[in-house]
């Protein structure tokens, strides 16, 4: 896909074979206006989903509660790493403070329901999917990241109701670089035909 344009939304087509994602840490606002966030978030929420369960949040964290979810980045990191350095502390806040809006996945199973866990955690990663391409039809950029915080039981407390996960921080802005293209898999590389068990 050398030369071609990423995120071209000249067509609903052209959109979903050239969709891109950027970096969380190369994004700068303005994040989506309250219309645009509004009509992300229904975007997200018409997501497949098996029993009707609505097995996913948004939590949004908004520009005025990012030193807050700094601040519960920074005492995780103590937790998790007592020999962090200042500088790996400066980075949560940096994390904390990444350009555009912030939005948390959170999967968010029913666990004792009769449809099982897996089908409902599938659900929240396809809810995320459609989360990033709204916000891709609207023009912005958005960055789905997880490492260690989205492990970190003081992280997940401080997001999630009990019973809950994080699935992904979701960044949407607008990247400062122009974005590059990664390696796709040909088809042929992971379609096979089925054939009937000897
Ligand atoms: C659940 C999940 C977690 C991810 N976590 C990270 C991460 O922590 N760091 C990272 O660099 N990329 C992470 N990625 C990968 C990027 O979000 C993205 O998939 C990749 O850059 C290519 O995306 P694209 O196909 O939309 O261009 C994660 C992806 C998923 C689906």
């Amino acid at each position: 896909m050398n030369g071609t344009m990423l995120n071209d939304r000249s067509s609903p087509l052209s959109l979903l074979r050239t969709r891109r994602s950027a970096k969380p840490r190369i994004l700068v606002g303005p994040g989506p206006t309250g219309h645009e966030l509004d009509e992300i978030l229904t975007i997200a929420a018409r997501t497949p989903d098996h029993g009707k369960l609505t097995p996913w949040r948004f939590v949004i964290i908004a520009d005025e509660q990012r030193d807050a979810f700094g601040a519960v980045l920074r005492q995780a990191l103590s937790e998790e790493d007592e020999c962090a350095t200042i500088a790996h502390h400066n980075k949560e806040d940096e994390f904390a403070h990444y350009g555009g809006t912030l939005i948390v996945l959170v999967s968010a199973p029913d666990q004792g329901h009769k449809i099982p866990v897996w089908e409902q955690e599938l659900s929240c990663g396809a809810a995320g999917m459609n989360l990033m391409l709204g916000a891709q039809a609207l023009g912005y950029d958005v960055g789905w990241v997880t490492g260690w915080r989205a492990y970190s039981p003081r992280v997940t407390a401080a997001l999630c109701q009990p019973g809950e996960r994080i699935a992904g921080f979701v960044f949407i802005g607008h990247s400062a670089v122009e974005l590059e293209e990664r390696p796709r898999p040909e088809p042929g590389d992971v379609v096979r035909w089925w054939m009937p068990p000897r």
